[in-house]
């Protein structure tokens, strides 16, 4: 049995994933953005070990939320699901990033850098990576293109494609020590995925289940999963290793924490 946190467990794939890990027998941490939420997911969940609480657009609560993940852990299995897709540009106040840029991949770095080491590390991305724009890395963190330019689907990509070369990057920096994988969990009608979405949020879900369990080659070094937890292929960008280095070179000036050896 194994001990599981899961960002971002307070609705859709993680809160599924949590569900089912927990009817598995597994001990299963949530977390949720407040308080309202965190109650919200612990009623969805009746046997959760725990909950933690931050809002993960905030740099002192995501700094807040490692150490305290560190003071019930180690444990076994993180899955980085928190994310998040429209909405305004809205910058974080106190990085002044577009809040879905630090979301989506500095808020998993932070965690990445201040978390003990877990054995499997999980980055849930999406298929729309291979729509992401490599030659946005420079600015990743919107410093030079202004509220004009911004596109909440075009941006989504870019988070994504940075997310898998983040993740492919600590994959080879800690192989040997800490199996990461990345996920494509299927386009699902949840709050994110929106009423349109034509797959099944079970078949992603299975994915999650399956990583978590550590039911996978886990000699892989960086694989992609797909629904139903088939593996699948990243674009040709995610495996550059120029860029992989850009961005952790970018995140490590931003934040001023290095992934560890
Ligand atoms: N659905 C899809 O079609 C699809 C496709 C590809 C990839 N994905 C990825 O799958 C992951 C899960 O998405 P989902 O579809 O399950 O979406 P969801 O139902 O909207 O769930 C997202 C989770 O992240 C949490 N979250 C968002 N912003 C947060 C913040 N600032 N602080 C703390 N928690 C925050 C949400 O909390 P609240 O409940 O409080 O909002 C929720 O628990 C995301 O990384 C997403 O990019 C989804």
């Amino acid at each position: 049995m194994s001990r599981i946190l899961i960002t971002g467990s307070s609705d859709g794939f993680g809160l599924v994933a949590a569900q089912q890990l927990i009817s598995q027998g597994h001990t299963v941490y949530l977390h949720a953005r407040s308080s309202q939420r965190a109650s919200d997911a612990e009623k969805a969940c009746p046997g959760a070990a725990g909950t933690l609480i931050a809002d993960l657009s905030s740099l002192s609560e995501t700094k807040k939320f490692a150490s305290e993940a560190n003071a019930l852990g180690p444990f076994d299995v993180v899955i980085h699901n928190a994310g998040v897709f429209l909405g305004p540009t809205r910058r974080t106040a106190d990085t002044n990033m577009p809040t879905q840029v630090f979301v989506n991949v500095c808020a998993p770095y932070i965690l990445t850098c201040l978390m003990e080491k877990p054995k499997r590390l999980i980055y849930i991305s999406s298929m729309l990576h291979k729509q992401g724009d490599p030659g946005n890395v420079g600015d990743m963190f919107w410093e030079k293109r202004g509220e004009d330019d911004w596109n909440d689907f075009k941006s989504y990509c870019d988070t994504k494609l940075q997310l898998n070369l983040l993740a492919n990057a600590v994959a080879k920096k800690w192989k040997g020590r800490t199996s990461v994988a990345t996920v494509h969990p299927g386009w699902v009608a949840t709050k994110l995925g929106g009423k349109e979405a034509p797959d099944r949020l079970e078949d992603g879900v299975e994915t999650y289940v399956k990583l978590a369990v550590g039911d996978y080659d886990q000699g892989l070094v960086a694989p992609y999963f797909e629904p139903r937890g088939h593996l699948g292929e990243q674009v040709a960008a995610a495996g550059d290793e120029g860029l992989q280095g850009e961005v952790v070179r970018l995140l490590e000036g931003k934040t001023g924490l290095k992934i560890p050896a």
